[in-house]
């Protein structure tokens, strides 16, 4: 399929409590280094590169963006580059970020944050976004414990006005009723794709049903998670790529916006030509009939 003209517009919309997003995002992991993310050995990307992807982004429509602090390499941090590419921000621009595990200078992974570290992380993302207020914070989650009294910090932060949304990642089903107890929350971001995590089908469904919106990630990187994506795919993949004149990653794309229209895609890239297929790809249908054999051939085969 050709990508040259189509926006970000042709993905549909979704509404993130008031925040009304095109379905096609874009994920600001990639844009630190060239090769794998989160490591203190990453190789820092090209300046130039990874402003120019952030602008061209916007530039074919994506009005939603997902970063984090702790998205950072050497010498580049992924919420710098977006404030120095993209402010004075567009108004219909919605950046989510995340808190919970930070890293150190060195980029070595810390202690998850306890409730008292959480302001000072989003004062973090403030800064370094140079914004007065987050559009959406994700409480970043490892394990099935409690999150009660996590969220209720960032509950308060948004009562004061600092945080407009919340939302919730890498997270059980009865974290998002524990959360959803204690403030409203927009959003949940877990792992998930063609192949990836089947085991969270019921819960995308369940989400929708809530008009929470459901944001996989590594939709593209499957099992290469942060090293990236392999560049092979499955041959099924390939047969519906190559039936539509699109590439695997496309298929990959467009198969998670088929899982429902609460399905927002954040894909991560620094090569501008992969952005635009990204963006084109919510342009792809898929038919009912290639849905169900690429969710029989692939997403319930992988382990
Ligand atoms: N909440 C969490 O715990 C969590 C964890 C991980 C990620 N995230 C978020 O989710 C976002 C998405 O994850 P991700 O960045 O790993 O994105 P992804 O979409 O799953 O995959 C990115 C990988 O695929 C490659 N790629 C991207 N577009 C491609 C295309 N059209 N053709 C071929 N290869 C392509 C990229 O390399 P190139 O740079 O060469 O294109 C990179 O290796 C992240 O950016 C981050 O914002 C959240």
């Amino acid at each position: 399929m050709t990508s040259q003209t189509i926006t970000a517009a042709a993905s549909g919309t979704w509404t993130l409590g008031d925040l009304t997003v095109n379905r096609i995002g874009f994920g600001a992991m990639r844009l630190p280094q060239t090769g794998t993310a989160l490591v203190t050995d990453a190789v820092p990307r090209d300046r130039d590169q990874a402003l120019a992807v952030l602008r061209r982004a916007v530039e074919l429509g994506v009005n939603h963006i997902d970063t984090a602090a702790f998205y950072f390499s050497a010498l580049r941090s992924a919420n710098e580059l977006i404030n120095r590419a993209l402010s004075p921000y567009p108004d219909d621009l919605v950046i989510a970020t995340k808190v919970g595990q930070p890293r150190d200078p060195s980029g070595a992974w810390l202690p998850h944050a306890g409730p008292e570290q959480l302001r000072g992380l989003v004062e973090e993302n403030l800064r370094q976004l140079g914004r007065d207020h987050l559009d959406v914070v994700n409480l970043r989650v490892v394990g099935t414990g409690s999150i009660a009294e996590r969220f209720g910090v960032l509950a308060g932060l948004r009562e004061a006005g600092l945080i407009r949304h919340l939302g919730l990642s890498n997270v059980h089903p009865h974290h998002l009723a524990e959360a959803r107890a204690i403030a409203p929350v927009v959003c949940v971001q877990n792992m998930y794709g063609l192949g990836v995590r089947p085991d969270q089908d019921a819960f995308v469904r369940a989400c929708g049903e809530q008009g929470v919106a459901f944001v996989p990630f590594y939709a593209i990187a499957a099992t290469g998670r942060q090293a990236g994506a392999s560049g092979s795919d499955h041959p099924e993949v390939l047969a519906v790529a190559r039936a539509h004149g699109a590439s695997p990653a496309q298929v990959r794309i467009a198969w998670t916006l088929h899982r429902g229209p609460h399905v927002l895609s954040i894909p991560g890239t620094g090569d501008l030509d992969h952005l635009a297929s990204n963006v084109a790809a919510g342009a792809l249908r898929l038919s009912g009939d290639e849905v169900a054999h690429l969710d029989d051939s692939v997403h319930r085969q992988d382990p």
